[in-house]
């Protein structure tokens, strides 16, 4: 029975005791080399040419390369078209060129300062509006319609227009890009990476190298968080440690130091989303126009599947009769955005969360009733703008729930009398929803493959294609391979990921990494649970096992599967209440020659979406939540609390409860993160200078709420997933966007009726701004 128990994080001992082993606790291996890579010092132009000769002088340096030692120089996993190593066109500032190579970093880092770069400079392009004027376009989506959006704005009693911006945000994971690459006979590649993406990461580095596919290896231990970060961003990485391995016939060990990976790599993708709203006297939304448009940085990346997803989340968890939704990628010059938490979740949701804030202030109602109006419901309104059905839908529920147990009403009160008396301090309360679209939105990438093999003494192991980054899919794999066999949860091992045991796997993302490689695993175990059930039946039967006769192979159509249990370390035979031990059916198995290892492949059902319509069933369920913030805002300084934030989630039944939990309140505050204090900077050259925490500020244990309420709803209904979970990754992250929407509250406060600004992150300034305006 551990399905649905807390046991602890695979890992959990690891992480506090040391004993858990990232990349570069790896031990050096003989020979083993250091490679730094140095970026270019400009965001737009072309690199002209590179002189290293100085650096190769400087003490300690063994060796330099550049994008001419490489055999093929692009990679990409929708378009390849981002170098590996700066060729010719700049794509942004401190993007990487030479890599120096030599076994001390402090020798590396002195020589890196005499690589001269000689660079026909342009003027870069830094800004959404900026791109836009210029037309400067990654992609450009097919819009959603739905109804007759301009005729419905038409009659619609009140209009809203305006646009809502974002910011993006760094990954901040506390392991940096890493890889250490070993040269293997005959010219093969074995890497170890941090990557959310062995499969990718193999393929990139063999075409790097022109090797073929079989002749690379990429093993994945563990990260040290992903956050999205790694799921593309892994690889060119890699491919620079492989080359140097390659070239030097030495291990190579590429650690990108703190600074470097936030300079060098992408974040999440900042949008500017124009829109109109129509809407009724009692704030029920009539008609939605939205353009949404994205910050890809400067190369595709995963920008067009991003921009997807916040095109389906724009909706939020509310219902829309009407609605034209277009959207666009713009090309900037700077580091290449990529997959974040929400994966464009979070901008498309927040900007109709963002306009019902405006509603609210509009039509001087609560914003909470206006999103209970809206709210999906059970059997009417709940189709979403791309056609696709809700089936069970929790959401008014959620919303009831929580504005119950939180006390909204009775709090609505107190703080509407807190602002009419102080002088000092505003405070503001919001409930924001989440419901995310479970299953990655290119259809072919919902699949997954595990194997599990059961050895003599009765313990297991499995490898699958899913990466642990903490979000605990080992734990969970373990637990439902462990519950499929009736077995305790420490007889089962999940081991490093691996390419030579799990092929053409997708990355461990789209929060789906959990359900897919859970149910590969379980499916896989179920072949083995169906041999031994077979060979006991036999037993039974008194079919003849001995030096002469043995258990004959697995005939389907014979077996009765349905009357064998596998619990409490027995098989037992219903029926008959007859039982064997664990260990002795692996025993007479193996002995009667039936395999006990077992490979399986699982692909998710159901899945369709037109891309010509904009209309179908792209997503295998949802995930949906909600959760209520309330903050207290200095007047004077703009400085801000988070008094208290309930969360009330929908997670089916949990495998794990214990890491669910730690799930929804990491992914929360990493989302309040984004919404309020997480500001990228950037000098008049497209250089980050917020590239340390010394300058980039993430929420710490001061930042999170004061009381903060964590609760899940008993869901038996849901029968879409393993063991009927819900995915949890990435959903919760959505609900942080709650606390700026009080922030917005506490500023609307203030205002007499002129709609707000905001942007996000509302960080002081920018809150103390928004209250001036309102002076
Ligand atoms: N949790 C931890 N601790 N570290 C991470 O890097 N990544 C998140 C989420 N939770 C992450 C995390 C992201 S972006 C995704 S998509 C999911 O975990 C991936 O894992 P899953 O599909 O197994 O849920
Ligand atoms: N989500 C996350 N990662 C992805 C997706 C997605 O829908 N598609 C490709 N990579
Ligand atoms: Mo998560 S952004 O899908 O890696």
């Amino acid at each position: 029975m551990s399905v649905g128990q807390n046991i602890p994080h695979d890992s959990s001992r690891g992480h506090v005791t040391g004993g858990s082993v990232f990349i570069d606790d790896r031990p050096m291996m003989a020979g083993e080399v250091l490679v730094l890579p140095v970026g270019v010092p400009a965001a737009a132009g072309r690199l002209k040419s590179i002189d290293y000769s100085q650096a190769l002088k400087c003490r300690g340096v063994l060796a330099a390369f550049t994008a001419k030692d490489l055999s093929h120089n692009s990679w990409g996993t929708i378009v390849p078209e981002q170098p590996i190593l700066v060729a010719d066109k700049i794509g942004h500032y401190d993007e990487p060129a030479v890599l120096l190579v030599g076994t001390d970093m402090e020798d590396l880092l002195r020589a890196k300062k005499h690589v001269q770069f000689e660079i026909e400079k342009e003027n870069g392009v830094f800004t959404i509006d900026e791109a836009i004027k210029l037309d400067r376009f990654i992609y450009k989506a097919n819009a959603f319609k739905v109804g007759d959006a301009d005729a419905a704005m038409a009659k619609a009693p009140h209009r809203l227009k305006g646009a809502f911006e974002c910011g993006g945000q760094e990954h901040f994971y506390l392991e940096s890009n890493a890889c250490i690459a070993y040269p293997m006979e005959d010219g093969q590649i074995e890497v170890h990476a941090s990557s959310q993406h062995p499969t990718e990461t193999q393929h990139v580095v063999a075409e790097a190298l022109g090797l073929s596919l079989h002749e690379v290896v990429c093993i994945v231990k563990r990260m040290g968080g992903g956050f999205g970060g790694k799921e593309s961003q892994a690889a060119p990485f890699a491919a620079m440690a492989a080359l140097v391995a390659s070239k030097m016939k030495r291990p190579a060990r590429l650690c990108l130091s703190k600074d470097d990976d936030m300079m060098m790599t992408g974040k999440r993708h900042p949008f500017k989303n124009y829109y109109e709203v129509g809407f009724d006297n009692d704030g029920r939304i009539l008609s939605l126009k939205a353009h949404l448009y994205a910050d890809g940085g400067a190369y595709a990346d995963l920008s067009s599947s991003i921009l997807d997803r916040a095109m389906f989340h724009v909706d939020g968890a509310y219902y829309l009769p009407a609605a034209h939704i277009e959207g666009a990628v713009v090309r900037t010059n700077l580091y290449s955005n990529t997959a974040f938490r929400g994966f464009g979740g979070p901008q498309g949701t927040m900007t109709i969360e963002s306009i019902i804030e405006d509603m609210a202030l509009h039509l001087k109602k609560d914003a909470l009733a206006i999103r209970e109006l809206n709210c999906y419901q059970k059997d009417h309104n709940n189709v979403t703008h791309y056609g696709q059905a809700l089936g069970h839908n929790p959401l008014p529920e959620l919303f009831a729930d929580l504005k119950k147990s939180s006390d909204y009403d009775k709090r609505r009160q107190e703080i509407d009398a807190f602002n009419a008396s102080s002088k000092t301090a505003v405070r503001g309360l919001s409930m924001t929803a989440t419901k995310f679209g479970i299953a990655f939105t290119a259809r072919f990438l919902n699949q997954g493959n595990a194997s599990v093999n059961v050895h003599k003494d009765g313990t297991v192991q499995v490898s699958t294609g899913a990466t642990e980054m903490g979000q605990g899919v080992n734990t969970k794999i373990q637990q439902v391979v462990a519950h499929a066999f009736g077995i305790p949860t420490h007889d089962v091992k999940v081991m490093a990921t691996s390419t030579e045991k799990n092929h053409n796997t997708s990355p461990t993302a789209a929060s789906s990494g959990s359900d897919i490689n859970c149910a590969a695993a379980l499916k896989a175990a179920v072949g083995i649970q169906k041999r031994l059930a077979w060979l006991f039946q036999n037993i039974l039967a008194g079919t003849p096992m001995n030096d002469i006769a043995e258990c004959p192979p697995l005939d389907e159509s014979k077996l009765k599967f349905e009357e064998f249990q596998f619990e409490n370390g027995l098989l037992t035979h219903k029926p008959s209440s007859k039982s064997m031990t664990w260990q002795e059916a692996i025993k007479q198995a193996y002995f009667n020659r039936l395999s006990l290892g077992e490979y399986a492949h699982f692909k998710t059902e159901g899945l369709g979406f037109d891309k010509k319509t904009s209309q179908g069933t792209p997503f295998k369920y949802f995930t949906n939540g909600v959760a209520v913030s309330e903050v207290q805002v200095d007047l004077f300084t703009g400085e801000y609390k988070v008094l208290r934030t309930d969360i009330l989630m929908d997670l089916g039944r949990r495998i794990n409860p214990g890491i669910d939990k730690g799930q929804v309140t990491g992914a929360f505050v990493q989302g309040m993160g984004w919404v309020t204090s997480e500001k990228l900077f950037h000098n008049k050259e497209g250089k980050l200078l917020s590239h340390s925490p010394t300058t980039y500020k993430i929420p710490n244990v001061q930042d999170t709420p004061r009381v903060f309420n964590v609760e899940f709803i008993e869901n038996h209904e849901n029968r879409e997933n393993v063991h009927r979970s819900k995915a949890v990754g990435e959903p919760p992250f959505l609900l942080g966007i709650s606390v700026w929407t009080a922030l917005k509250d506490a500023a609307n406060a203030k205002s007499k009726g002129l709609i707000s600004t905001l942007k996000s992150p509302a960080t002081p300034e920018e809150m103390l701004m928004e209250i001036a305006r309102h002076e």
